[in-house]
C-alpha cells in the first residue's frame, strides 16, 4: 500500500529501554527483546493496541510484565503483531527465531563472506525482531551478542560493557548505548576478523579510539580510511563545531552490501568497495570516494543520528544535508572546482533525469510504497544542492548559526525538514517561505534569459524567466525562490564592475539574484560596454539555463571567466551546440562535420599555461552519452552514439599532437600519492591516452601497452587496460584483460573493476560478452556489487551496446531484473531504472523497452519495491 507524509500521526506508545540477546546460527539465531514501553502522553487518550513490525520472523513467545501471552492474547500476521494493552507502562518480552543465511535481501541480519551484520535503514530491523520499527521511536539499547568462539569479534553500538564465557565453546559481549536512538540505527557484527586502531583527541581534549574491522585478508587496505576518518572529524569540529561523543568509533568493511556504508551509532558498517584501498588496487576516484563516505558517514553522527527524521519523509533532512557536509570537506581537502563540476555532472544527468522520468518525487517526497526506493539522486544530491543555497542565501556566518540552533534544539529528538529551515530563519531574523517550495515540489526548473544593453544609458538588464515542467501529481508549479549567482565579462574578458544593490560596499564583480517571480528584470547601471553575462556561477541552483550564447561568447567564458566552474560549463555547452549539430546532421544524412570552433577551443584549452591539469581534463571530455540524451527532447539513441563516436575520433585526430605533447609531459615516474595535484595529473594524462588510442594509431595503442605493463599503481594500470580494451584488437585486449585477471583475482575490488572495464566497454561489452562474465567464476548475483559491476554498468554506462536497435539489451536486463528480485529487491528496483524512460526514446526503441517493462510486471509476484518502479513506469497518463 502507499504511505503518505499527510497521515503522520505520533507514536501510541514509546520505548524508554530496549534489551537485545542474539544467540547466533547461520540457519536459526535466537532473538529476545525486552522493550520498556510506555503511552505517549502527547499521542491521545486511552489505550490503544500495541502495533510491532516485523517481516520474515518466527515468534517463539511473548510475554507482558512476565505474564506470558497466550496466541489467542494478540493478533500476529505478515507485517507484525497488535497487542491490546490495559495499562500505561509494562515490560514486553518478546523472543523469536530469524535465518541470516538466506536472508539474500541484505536487509535485518545477515551473514556476508561468513560475517554477521546488519543494515537496518530504513526498515530493516523489523526483520529482526517485532518493534515499533519507525525513526521517532527513540530508546536506549543494550544488546548481548552470543556466538561459537570461531567469531572472536562481538560488536554492537556504544561502550562495551560486559563479556564472557557462556559454556566450552560460546562465548559473549554486551554493549551498551548511552544514546537513545531509533532502531534503524541499530547494528550488529560478528566474525572473525582483524582491524586497525587510532586515536583522536577531540577539540575538548577527550580521546577517542577509532578502530577499523576487516576480513584478514584486506587488514593493509585501511590507512586511507582512517586518515579520512581522522580529517573528518577535525573538520567538523573547525567547520560545524560537532564533536564526537563516545569513546570509541567502529568502522567495518562488508563485501555484500546494498549501498555506500551505514551511519550505525559508534558502529558504521561499509560496502567493502567504500572503505578498503591501497595505492596497487585502487584508483584516484576510489581513493577519493573513500574520503567522503567516510566523512559523510562519520557527519550523520550529528546530522542524522544526535538529531534524526520524524518519519522517512524527512529523509533529505540528514541525507542532504549530510551529503552537503561531505561535498564542502571534499572541496576543502582537494580541488573545490574539480569537485563541484564532478558533483553538478552527476546532477545533471542522473537527478535531472529522474526528476524528469515517472519515479520524479520532491526532496521531500509526499507518499511512497517502498521507503527503499526513496534513496535517490533527488533525496540525497537535490537535497544537498537545497541546503547549499540556503548556504549561499545566509552566508557562512548565517548558515553557521542556523546550524548551531538547529543542533541545539533539536539534539537527542526526531525533526522536519520543516524544523531545519525554521532554525536557519530564526538564528538569522529572515523570512524563507517561498524557498520552502525546493521541499514540496519535484521537477527541475528552467531559467529562460534573455538581456537588453542600452550603450546610450549605459544601462543592462538581465530578464529571467522561470518553470517548471509537470511532474506526476503535480501538473502546475508556483515560483521558487532561487539565488542566481553571475558577474559580467567585458570584450577583452575582465570582469566588469556591478554596483551592489542597497550596499555600500560600492563596486563588487559578482551578485546573487533572488529570483522569486515567474519573471523578473535586474537592471545594472554604469555598464561601460556591452557586457558578456556569466550565469548560475558555480552551479548556484540545481536548475536549467537557457541563455543563447554564440560559440565565440562561450570560448571567452572558457578562457577568462573567473569562476572555474563556468569555464568549464561553457566548453559543456559549447560542446552541446556542436554534438546537437551533428546529430540532426545524422539524422538528415548529411556528412557529419564537426564544430571548428570546439576543436579550436580545446586545442586552446591544451596549449593555455597555468590551468589545473584537472580542470583541463574536464574541460576536455565530451558530455556523455547520458547526458545528451538527458537533455534531449526525444532520445534518439542512434544519433546520439554516432554523433559522440564522430566528435571524439574528429577530436583525437585533430589534436593528436597537442595530446601526444600532453600525455608526454605528464608521463613521469612519482611516487603515487592520492593527493589533489597529482590526481589531477594522473587525470589528465590518462584523459589524453584515452583520446590518443581513439585513433586507433599503433603508437598510442603502443603507450597504453607500456603504461599497463609499467604502472605502479592502479590509476595508470586501469587507465591503460581500458584504452586498449575499448581500442585495441582483440587479441591484445584479451591478454591484457587475462593478465590483470591472474595478477588480481583475489581482489575482489580489482575484480569489480576488471568485470565493469569489459561491461563499459563499447566494443566488447556486447551482450553476449555480459553473458559470459555473468558466467565467471567471478560472478555472483547475490553480491550487489558484482551485480552494479557487470549488470548496472552495462545498462546506465554501455550506451552503445545497451541501446543496441533489436532491443536485445533491454530484454536482457529485464529477465536480469526478473532473476534478482527473487534474491534482492532493492538491487532490482535500482537496476530497472534504464527502462522506465522509455517514454523519452523515440519510436522503434521505446516500444522495445517498454515491452521489456511489460515483461517484468508479467512475471509474476513482484516485491513491493520493484512493483512500485514498475507500476508508476507503465503509467500511461
Ligand atoms: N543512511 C545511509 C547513508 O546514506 C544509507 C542507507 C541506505 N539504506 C537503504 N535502505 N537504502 O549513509
Ligand atoms: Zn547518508
Amino acid at each position: 500500500g502507499t504511505v503518505y507524509l499527510k497521515d503522520y500521526r505520533q507514536p501510541d506508545y514509546l520505548v524508554d529501554s530496549t534489551r537485545l540477546r542474539f544467540e547466533l546460527e547461520p540457519n536459526a539465531t535466537l532473538v529476545q527483546s525486552r522493550l520498556k514501553v510506555r503511552r505517549n502522553p502527547a499521542a491521545g487518550e486511552g489505550l490503544p493496541p500495541l502495533k510491532l513490525d516485523g517481516v520474515n520472523l518466527e515468534l517463539l513467545s511473548v510475554a507482558m510484565d512476565g505474564a506470558p501471552l497466550a496466541a489467542a492474547d494478540f493478533t500476529c500476521h505478515d507485517e507484525g503483531l497488535s497487542i491490546p494493552v490495559d495499562r500505561a507502562e509494562f515490560t514486553l518480552e518478546i523472543c523469536n527465531r530469524i535465518d541470516p543465511e538466506g536472508n539474500t535481501s541484505l536487509e535485518g541480519l545477515y551473514l556476508s563472506n561468513g560475517m554477521y551484520c546488519t543494515q537496518c535503514e530504513a526498515e530493516g530491523f523489523r526483520k529482526i525482531t517485532y518493534y515499533p520499527d519507525r525513526p521517532d521511536v527513540l530508546s536506549k539499547f543494550t544488546a548481548t551478542i552470543i556466538a561459537p568462539r570461531d567469531y572472536p569479534i562481538l560488536l554492537s553500538n556504544g561502550n562495551e560493557v560486559e563479556r564472557g564465557e557462556i559454556d566450552g565453546d560460546r562465548h559473549f559481549v554486551t554493549w551498551e548505548d548511552p544514546f537513545a536512538k531509533p532502531a534503524y540505527l541499530f547494528a550488529l557484527v560478528a566474525g572473525r576478523l582483524e582491524k586497525v586502531e587510532d586515536r583522536f583527541t577531540t577539540m575538548s581534549g577527550r580521546e577517542v579510539v577509532l578502530q577499523i574491522f576487516t576480513e584478514p585478508k584486506n587488514i593493509h587496505k585501511c590507512a586511507h580510511a582512517m586518515a579520512s576518518l581522522k580529517a573528518a572529524m577535525r573538520w567538523d569540529e573547525e567547520v560545524y563545531g560537532r564533536e564526537y561523543d563516545l569513546d570509541i568509533f567502529m568502522i567495518v568493511a562488508v563485501d555484500h552490501f546494498n549501498m555506500g556504508a551505514m551511519e550505525n551509532k559508534g558502529l558504521n558498517i561499509f560496502n567493502s568497495a567504500c572503505v578498503l584501498a591501497s595505492p596497487e588496487t585502487a584508483t584516484d576516484a576510489a581513493f577519493q570516494r573513500i574520503e567522503s563516505i567516510v566523512a559523510h558517514e562519520y557527519f550523520h553522527n550529528w546530522s542524522g543520528n544526535r538529531v534524526t527524521c520524524r518519519d522517512w519523509f524527512q529523509l533529505s533532512l540528514k541525507e542532504g544535508f549530510t551529503v552537503f557536509r561531505d561535498a564542502e570537506f571534499s572541496a576543502d581537502m582537494n580541488s573545490r572546482a574539480v569537485k563541484r563540476i564532478e558533483d553538478v555532472s552527476m546532477l545533471r544527468t542522473a537527478q535531472f533525469a529522474e526528476d524528469a522520468g515517472p519515479m520524479s518525487h520532491p526532496v521531500r517526497p509526499d507518499s511512497y510504497m517502498e521507503i527503499s526506493n526513496f534513496y535517490t539522486l533527488t533525496v540525497y544530491e537535490k537535497g544537498a544542492e537545497v541546503v547549499r543555497m540556503i548556504h549561499t542565501l545566509l552566508g557562512p556566518e548565517g548558515f553557521r548559526r542556523g546550524s548551531d540552533l538547529y543542533f541545539d534544539r533539536h539534539d537527542g529528538s526526531a525533526a522536519t525538514c520543516e524544523d531545519f529551515i525554521a532554525a536557519m530563519e530564526d538564528a538569522n531574523g529572515v523570512e524563507l517561505q517561498q524557498f520552502r517550495r525546493w521541499y514540496s515540489q519535484a521537477g527541475t526548473p528552467i531559467l529562460e534569459i534573455s538581456d537588453d544593453y542600452d550603450a546610450k544609458q549605459q544601462r543592462y538588464v538581465l530578464t529571467v524567466r522561470q518553470s517548471c515542467p509537470p511532474t506526476p501529481g503535480q501538473p502546475e508549479k508556483q515560483p521558487f525562490h532561487i539565488p542566481l549567482k553571475m558577474g559580467l565579462l567585458g570584450a577583452d574578458g575582465s570582469a566588469l564592475p556591478l554596483v551592489a544593490e542597497g550596499s555600500s560596499e560600492g563596486e563588487i564583480n559578482e551578485r546573487v539574484l533572488e529570483i522569486t517571480e515567474a519573471e523578473q528584470s535586474f537592471t545594472f547601471e554604469n555598464i561601460a560596454e556591452q557586457p558578456l553575462p556569466s550565469l548560475l556561477r558555480g552551479f548556484s541552483a540545481p536548475v536549467k539555463v537557457r541563455y543563447d550564447y554564440t560559440p565565440a561568447q562561450l570560448r571567452l567564458l572558457m578562457r577568462a571567466d573567473r569562476d572555474a566552474f563556468n569555464r568549464w560549463d561553457a566548453s559543456q555547452r559549447l560542446a552541446f551546440g556542436a554534438m546537437a549539430q551533428l546529430q540532426r546532421d545524422f539524422r538528415a544524412g548529411i556528412a557529419l562535420q564537426l564544430s571548428s570552433e570546439l576543436v579550436e577551443a580545446y586545442r586552446s584549452v591544451l596549449q593555455q599555461e597555468g590551468l589545473d591539469p584537472a580542470l583541463v581534463a574536464e574541460m576536455l571530455t565530451l558530455p556523455s552519452a547520458q547526458t545528451l540524451a538527458e537533455e534531449a527532447e526525444t532520445i534518439d539513441a542512434e544519433a546520439i552514439i554516432a554523433a559522440r563516436k564522430f566528435a571524439e575520433h574528429t577530436l583525437a585526430e585533430a589534436l593528436y599532437d597537442e595530446l601526444l605533447a600532453t600525455y608526454r609531459r605528464l608521463n613521469h615516474d612519482k611516487p603515487y600519492r592520492p593527493v589533489a595535484d597529482d590526481i589531477a595529473e594522473r587525470r589528465l594524462k590518462n584523459t589524453a591516452l584515452a583520446y590518443l588510442c581513439v585513433t586507433e594509431r599503433k603508437d598510442a595503442l603502443a603507450l597504453a601497452e607500456a603504461q599497463f605493463v609499467a604502472a605502479t599503481n592502479m590509476t595508470d594500470s586501469s587507465a591503460a587496460l581500458a584504452a586498449l580494451v575499448n581500442r585495441a584488437d582483440d587479441q591484445c585486449a584479451e591478454a591484457a584483460l587475462q593478465s590483470f585477471y591472474e595478477r588480481w583475482k583475489e581482489d575482489d575490488q580489482v575484480v569489480d573493476l576488471w568485470l565493469g572495464l569489459q561491461s563499459s566497454s563499447p566494443q566488447r561489452g556486447t551482450l553476449g560478452a555480459v553473458r559470459a562474465l555473468m558466467l565467471h567464476p567471478a560472478f555472483e548475483l547475490t553480491n550487489p556489487n558484482r551485480v552494479r559491476a557487470v549488470l548496472g554498468t552495462f545498462a546506465n554506462r554501455n550506451f552503445t551496446q545497451f541501446h543496441q536497435p533489436d532491443g536485445s539489451g533491454f530484454h536482457f536486463l529485464a529477465a536480469q531484473v526478473i532473476a534478482l528480485d527473487k534474491l534482492n529487491p532493492q538491487i532490482a528496483a535500482r537496476l530497472v531504472t534504464p527502462l522506465t524512460r522509455w517514454k523519452k526514446y523515440r519510436t522503434g526503441p521505446r516500444e522495445a523497452m517498454h515491452a521489456a517493462l511489460q515483461s517484468v510486471m508479467a512475471s509474476g509476484q513482484l516485491s513491493a519495491d520493484l512493483y512500485e518502479v514498475v507500476s508508476k513506469s507503465l503509467k500511461t497518463d
